[in-house]
């Protein structure tokens, strides 16, 4: 029985996936429609007969071919029990859901139905028609925990439920990933278009995973109203850099809206707000804006002063034009009337820019019975077996119809109610195993062969077992049930003694119909010996219990690896700025790694954390490997958040974080390549190396590398502090610009110019105040910047016995010597170095300005 639905479940899972073969990941029901076929975009739509059990098909031809899904729709019947769509799913991937309801008179009653939806026991959404000729469309985006999800209606308290189509779309990568999606899906709310060209919504092709990016010129009641004036449509052909996890489409990315009078209002209206969101807005730059110009902008939201903390600065942010720049909250408070502004800021000369949103709700995931795995085993014995395909939870939102549950939030299963069912075979070991169950009836069936111990459900008052084809003995364990009221197992083949306790006063039973005696008085040999058996079995079974338990405990100190790799990216909370929400890090093979730099050939520098080695990747980038010493990180899961982290941060006069390895035991953190290598090199001249000589590059050095720490101090949250700045961490392009590297590594230094475990940095670097007080803070950072200043202007190393005489060594102390004793006369450095170096902007955070 049990391999036969085995079989089955395998049969259906087959039919899905060649159902969806073309389309990887799509499932696209036409519910109700009787045949397959593909729309007028290309998807492939099949009929719902075999996934829903229940309901009632029609048909109301369309006109239009395009939306031929329209054409049927399934309804149910107005009562209490619930209707399920219940499809395969891989586990522990992200799917978006989404069903509609194009309502069309289809019972010719103009009642507009309104009923609850449900996305396995969780509470979606309660649908709500009202408007025959407009679909209702719900959308959610969930982490799939078990091998099957289901979408049911129920609760209908206007009218018939119904629906028109159910879509699953598989999502890959870390594609709306989120730190809560465990506990919580994600609703969507709204997903806009800006400056779209025309109503329509792109879609499938344009985006290969279907979401609909709904058009901002399609105005519906309250929804993106409030537009300033000013707004205008800009479009472009040009391609957009959009990220190699296509979030969101090119062809989404090119249309924008820009506030030419300064600002970009809107007001949305969110179903089912207030709550908490995920908010994120698209930005690209698509215009090309003349070299003077300058587009920074502002989120302003009424009552939320903090929204408006940040500064954007598309071009900057997204490291270019046509690129993609996704700054967004992954939970924030959001109202159900949301009004928003983009604003210019004082100094931009262009008004603000908008791409495309999305928001959802956080919705939270029901628990669920907490014998929903036991009663879904049980069903699937039944494939064949109308009562066994209810689909979804057996008690939330509504229970089986053969089920009643507790009301407790994860509720149990107290009475099952199979009578007449015409069920073969033996009864199945999955009731022994409702400790909660309060009442079975199993009578009128033909179950066969013995009845099961229960004695794992002492709450059981009353059992009908009368009318099928039981045989054996009756347990002893049933006279031991504590709760026991009603017996019911007449008309069975049943024999042997009745148990004592059976004939208890108290107890109603009824045994007529079957080959028993009444109960034996002694305790017969055979019983003592089955007793002594069960002692010296248990003891055994004890003393292998106690083995396991010791073997899993030691296994369990390993984590296994699956969970590792799940644990992929992990994204922390952040500001508007710095939270990247669905960004994540690219993964490298190792052996591509190792083609790359040939087998790690050519060593280009070694820093805190290991040994930097040049590379080039199959498409002709060239990279800087560097791959971490062993002792770096604790753990594979620190180093995927550090991980997570760099990928998180993007600025021009950051050195770019292109991915990592993670694989043999080696971490390699993969970064672009800079071919003119360390600040320092050009000060003093290695062996290859020009010295800078021009004033003019060593300010813009100064001034590229102050933006890159400026940007780790005030654009990421959690601030971060470099720790280590000094000038063989900044790096030069091509073109000479600086860029400053190894930010984000937060662990202890394990290289011997660093102090200690606790403190890092460097010598000559290390600011004394944080030495001391070991409470680091962004001025360590704008410490050991103004030590690079003073080289940049001296050309001196920070620490030196040859440079700065006898009793000094230390370029800070030789400065303060050298301004107090008056022999300084570069009048240069008076003209942009304060007399008391740099402990005086360590007090103001933007200390660019102290430049
Ligand atoms: C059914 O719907 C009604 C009206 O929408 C609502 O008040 C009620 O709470 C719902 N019942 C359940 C069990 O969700
Ligand atoms: C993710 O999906 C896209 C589009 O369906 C596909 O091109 C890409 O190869 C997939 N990536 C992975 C890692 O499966
Ligand atoms: C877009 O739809 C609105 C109504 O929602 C209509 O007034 C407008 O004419 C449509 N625009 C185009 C370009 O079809
Ligand atoms: C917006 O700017 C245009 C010119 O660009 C001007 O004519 C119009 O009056 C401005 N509107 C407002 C409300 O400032
Ligand atoms: C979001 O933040 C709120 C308030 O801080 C918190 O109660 C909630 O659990 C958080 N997570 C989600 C997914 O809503
Ligand atoms: C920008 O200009 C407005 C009006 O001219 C002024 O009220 C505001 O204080 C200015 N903001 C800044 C940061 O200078
Ligand atoms: C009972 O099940 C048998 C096969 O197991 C089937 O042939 C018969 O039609 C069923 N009877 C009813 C009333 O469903
Ligand atoms: C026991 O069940 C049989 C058959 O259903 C019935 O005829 C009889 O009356 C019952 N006896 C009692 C004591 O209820």
């Amino acid at each position: 029985m049990a391999s036969a639905a085995a079989l089955l479940l395998q049969l259906q899972l087959l039919l899905l996936l060649s159902l969806s073969a073309a389309q990887p990941g799509f499932i696209s029901l036409d519910c109700g429609g009787a045949d397959d076929y593909t729309d007028g975009i290309g998807i492939q739509w099949t009929s719902d007969a075999k996934l829903v059990f229940g309901g009632q098909a029609t048909n109301l031809p369309v006109q239009n071919q395009l939306q031929k899904q329209y054409s049927t729709l399934r309804y149910f019947p107005a009562d209490n029990s619930k209707y399920c769509y219940t499809m395969n799913v891989r586990t522990r991937t992200r799917y978006l859901v989404r069903a509609s309801f194009l309502y069309r008179n289809f019972d010719n009653s103009n009642v507009y139905p309104k009923f609850d939806l449900s996305l396995g026991a969780t509470p979606w959404s309660t649908v709500i028609i009202d408007d025959a000729d407009t679909p209702v469309v719900e959308e959610a985006i969930i982490l799939a925990a078990a091998p099957t999800l289901s979408v049911c209606l129920s609760n209908a308290s206007t009218g018939q439920p119904f629906i028109s189509t159910l879509e699953l779309r598989q999502f890959n990568g870390s594609l709306y990933y989120t730190d809560y999606e465990a506990q919580f899906f994600l609703a969507l709310s709204a997903r806009i278009n800006f400056g779209a060209d025309g109503n329509k919504s792109v879609r499938y092709p344009d985006d290969p995973f279907d979401r609909i990016w709904e058009s901002d010129s399609l105005r519906r009641a309250n929804y993106l109203v409030d537009v300033a004036p000013g707004t205008e449509r800009i479009t472009t052909t040009k391609p957009v850099f959009v990220g190699t996890e296509l979030e969101p489409p090119e062809k989404v990315m090119q249309t924008a809206v820009v506030g030419q009078n300064g600002s970009l209002n809107y007001r949305l209206d969110l179903e089912g707000f207030p709550g908490n969101a995920w908010a994120v807005s698209y930005f690209a730059e698509i215009e090309d804006l003349a070299p003077d110009e300058t587009r920074k902008f502002k989120l302003v939201v009424p009552g939320m002063p903090l929204f408006s903390k940040p500064t954007v600065d598309v071009e900057e942010n997204a490291q270019g034009k046509y690129r993609l720049y996704q700054p967004g909250y992954t939970n924030v408070t959001l109202p159900f009337v949301f009004s928003f502004e983009f604003k210019k800021t004082n100094d931009s000369s262009k008004g603000p820019i908008l791409n495309a949103m999305e928001i959802y709700k956080h919705v939270q995931i029901t628990m669920g019975s907490q014998d929903a795995n036991t009663m879904s085993s049980l069903a699937s014995r039944y494939p064949q077996a109308g009562w066994a395909q209810e689909g979804g939870d057996p008690c939330l939102p509504v229970s089986w119809t053969w089920v009643q549950c507790s009301s407790e939030a994860a509720p149990r299963v107290l009475s099952i109610t199979l009578s007449e069912k015409n069920i073969t075979g033996s009864i199945p070991e999955e009731l022994t195993k409702l400790s909660a169950l309060v009442e079975l009836r199993l009578d009128g069936n033909s179950f066969s062969g013995g009845i099961p111990d229960f004695s794992g459900c002492r709450n059981l008052q009353y059992i009908h077992l009368e009318n099928n084809q039981l045989n054996g003995a009756l347990p002893s364990s049933l006279g031991e049930l504590p709760n026991l009221k009603e017996l019911y197992i007449q008309n069975n083949r049943l024999s042997g003694h009745i148990p004592r306790a059976l004939s208890k006063k108290s107890i109603i039973f009824n045994s007529s119909g079957n080959n028993l005696q009444g109960p034996s008085d002694s305790i017969s040999r055979g019983t003592i010996i089955i007793i002594v058996c069960a002692v010296v079995g248990a003891i055994l079974l004890l003393a292998i219990a106690i083995g396991c338990c010791l073997c899993t405990h030691k296994r369990k100190k390993k984590p296994s690896r699956e969970t590792v790799v799940l644990a992929a990216p992990a994204k922390r909370l952040g500001s508007y700025f710095s939270e990247v929400a669905t960004e994540t890090a690219h993964r490298f093979a190792l052996s591509e790694i190792e083609d790359a730099t040939d087998k790690f050939e050519r060593r280009i520098g070694s820093g805190g954390f290991g040994i930097v080695y040049y590379g080039k990747l199959a498409d002709g980038r060239e990279i800087a490997v560097k791959l971490l010493t062993n002792d770096s990180y604790q753990g594979i899961r620190e180093f995927l958040n550090e991980v997570a982290l760099l990928s998180r941060i993007h600025h021009r006069n950051l050195v770019t974080f292109l991915g990592y390895s993670q694989q043999d035991g080696k971490n390699i953190l993969v970064y672009e390549f800079m071919h003119n290598g360390t600040l320092k090199e050009h000060l003093r001249g290695g062996p290859n190396d020009v010295k800078i000589t021009s004033w003019v590059k060593r300010l813009e050095i100064a001034e590229d590398a102050a933006k890159g720490i400026e940007y780790l101090h005030t654009g990421c949250s959690p601030t971060i502090i470099h720790r280590d700045v000094k000038s063989s961490n900044i790096l030069l392009d091509k073109n000479m610009r600086a860029k400053v590297a190894d930010f984000g590594l937060s662990k202890p230094a394990v290289d011997g110019s660093h102090v200690s475990s606790i403190v890092r940095g460097t010598v000559g670097y290390l600011d004394p105040e944080y030495y001391i007080s070991q409470q680091l803070t962004e001025k360590s950072d704008i410490y050991s910047f103004g030590v690079i200043l003073l080289e940049l202007i001296s050309g001196h190393e920070p620490i030196s016995s040859d440079n700065f005489g006898l009793n000094c060594r230390n370029i800070v102390a030789w400065l303060g010597r050298t301004l107090r004793v008056g022999t300084l006369t570069p009048s240069l450095m008076h003209h942009w170095i304060p007399a008391t170096t740099c402990s005086r902007c360590g007090r103001s955070r933007r200390w660019a300005s102290c430049v």
